[in-house]
């Protein structure tokens, strides 16, 4: 997709489609007045038909309208103006994209200069705009014989906001188009079944973006170096498994050579059978997606290295594969982590902690500013949050603080739960330094303590996507979640 800015009154654009917001009940913004006026009140009429009333999200497409240059006229409701935050103009976007993307039109103008939402400037508008355009045309063809028909359209415009300088608009434009692309990498990702997805497979992905990109090193590190440096607490999750483990490195340089980078860490179990705590049959398949964490990380590089954001940034990813065999962990098996920490394995299911941790040890090395694991570690967190919002556990306030807002932004919402020091006897163990589950009560907090024992060097949060990284059901699929709430993140830091 293609993406600009284009000046002109919304009657003299010349696009395959011209987009324009009514809110509701039919109250027309300063577009759609002009293509109402130009047009014999061809809008009024419609709205007075009460076919088209201008709530939120409602689509109406009138072709060859009248006084305008352009094909079709797209009237996109906005709902009530009072209300319209980042929230309800994204619904408003996702609708007009939803019905252009529907159509044959090769290619939209959006008339919506004179939108202001609610704590948002107009570049967050264009940012939002382009990367639901990404994120609105992708389709999953790999592995089927019909592949479904690309989206017509592959230019988007949009009117230039007053008082907004261009070039802002046009970079805001640039990032979230790279912002949805990272997100439909993370959930291509997802998406590909084990069979294909193995930890090979995500090492030659992150590989592939290192390439590309000379300010991105990418370095991989098989069993061999892994047991080098003493991981045997991800190790015991690869052990039963034909398919080799692998650390993925990636190493991104925005800004001198010396400035300490944030980490991320992905959990990449590119299947979770349970182990020998084998997990029951039902939607087993799911747990392909076991591997999301791993994703958003690898999709969030890309994005970085897009944007060339001014600072340093290390992506990590334990990818491993957790099956059962005569070679596997048993529960009872006690391993030593890179930290030295013995770790009591009584449920080999818990295996997303037990690969995390030693890649947080790794961590370590980099002197991080911050670390932030992303996994999809607890059904507890599935139980607690449903879908819509990641799980947040951190050692630092105002990590949590700054998170919490950056999921504001970016629609891409995470929510605190507390790390308190009274959940940390549940881990206590008999026979090893810790147990690697704390029982079936706070599921997602007792995975959380057990981690941060692992995070003591630096300020860490831990983010579990177990609800928000994928649908079940029909819509079956990855989410590419929490890519755009770590690029937001990431581009407020500073070097
Ligand atoms: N990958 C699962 C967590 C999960 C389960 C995510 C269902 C999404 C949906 C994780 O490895 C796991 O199995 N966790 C166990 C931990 C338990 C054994 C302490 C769980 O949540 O049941
Ligand atoms: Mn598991
Ligand atoms: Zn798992």
């Amino acid at each position: 997709m293609k993406y600009s800015i284009k000046v002109g009154a919304a009657d003299k654009i010349n696009s395959d489609c011209i987009a324009v917001v009514v809110w509701n009940k039919g109250g027309l913004s300063e577009e759609a007045q002009l293509a109402d006026k130009v047009s014999n009140k061809g809008i009024s009429k419609i709205v007075r038909s009460e076919d088209f009333t201008g709530t939120l999200g409602q689509t109406h497409i009138v072709y060859n309208p009248i006084g305008l240059k352009s094909k079709r006229l797209l009237l996109i409701g906005g709902g009530e103006i009072k209300k319209l935050d980042a929230k309800n103009a994204s619904r408003m976007l996702t609708a007009g994209l939803k019905a252009v993307f529907a159509s044959n039109a090769a290619s939209v103008h959006f008339a919506v200069a004179s939108l202001n939402v609610k704590d948002e400037t107009p570049a967050w508008v264009c940012q939002r705009l382009a990367q639901e355009a990404e994120t609105a045309s992708y389709r999953y063809n790999t592995t089927k014989s019909t592949k479904s028909k690309a989206v017509s359209a592959n230019l988007i415009s949009v009117s230039p906001s007053k008082g907004a300088r261009r070039k802002s608009l046009e970079e805001a434009l640039k990032s979230g188009s790279a912002i949805g692309a990272g997100i439909n990498r993370a959930r291509h990702l997802g998406n590909l079944p084990g069979n294909i997805c193995t930890p090979s497979y995500l090492a030659d992905e992150a590989a592939a973006i290192g390439n590309k990109h000379s300010s991105m090193k990418v370095k991989i590190l098989g069993e061999k170096q892994m047991s080098r440096l003493k991981m045997g607490s991800l190790l015991s999750v690869s052990a039963g498994s034909a398919e080799e483990a692998k650390l993925i490195v990636m190493e991104y340089k925005g800004a001198k050579a010396d400035s300490k980078p944030h980490v991320l860490v992905g959990k990449g179990v590119t299947f979770d059978t349970g182990g020998i705590s084998l997990k029951g049959g039902g939607g087993m398949d799911e747990m392909k997606f076991d591997m999301c964490g791993a994703a958003s990380v690898i999709g969030v590089m890309a994005t970085v290295a897009q944007l060339k954001l001014p600072i340093n940034i290390v992506g990590l990813v334990g990818a491993v594969e957790n099956m059962p065999s005569s070679t596997a962990t048993k529960p009872g098996d006690i391993v030593m982590s890179m930290a030295g920490k013995t770790i009591e394995v009584l449920n080999t299911d818990a295996e997303g902690r037990l690969v995390l941790c030693d890649v947080l040890t790794y961590a370590e090395r980099y002197q991080p500013r911050s670390v932030i694991d992303i996994a999809t570690l607890t059904g507890a967190a599935v139980a607690t949050f449903g879908s819509h919002v990641s799980a947040l556990l951190s050692n630092d306030d105002k990590l949590t603080e700054e998170l919490i807002d950056c999921g504001k932004r970016s629609l891409d919402r995470v929510w605190p739960l507390p790390l308190w020091e009274e959940y940390q006897p549940l881990l206590n163990s008999n026979f090893a330094d810790i147990a690697n589950i704390g029982g079936p009560r706070a599921g997602t907090i007792t995975a959380a303590c057990f981690l941060s024992r692992f995070a003591e060097k630096f300020k860490w949060a831990h983010l579990d996507i177990a609800g928000s990284a994928w649908h079940s059901g029909a819509q079956k699929g990855a989410t590419g979640r929490p890519v755009a709430l770590l690029v937001e993140y990431l581009s407020q830091q500073k070097a």
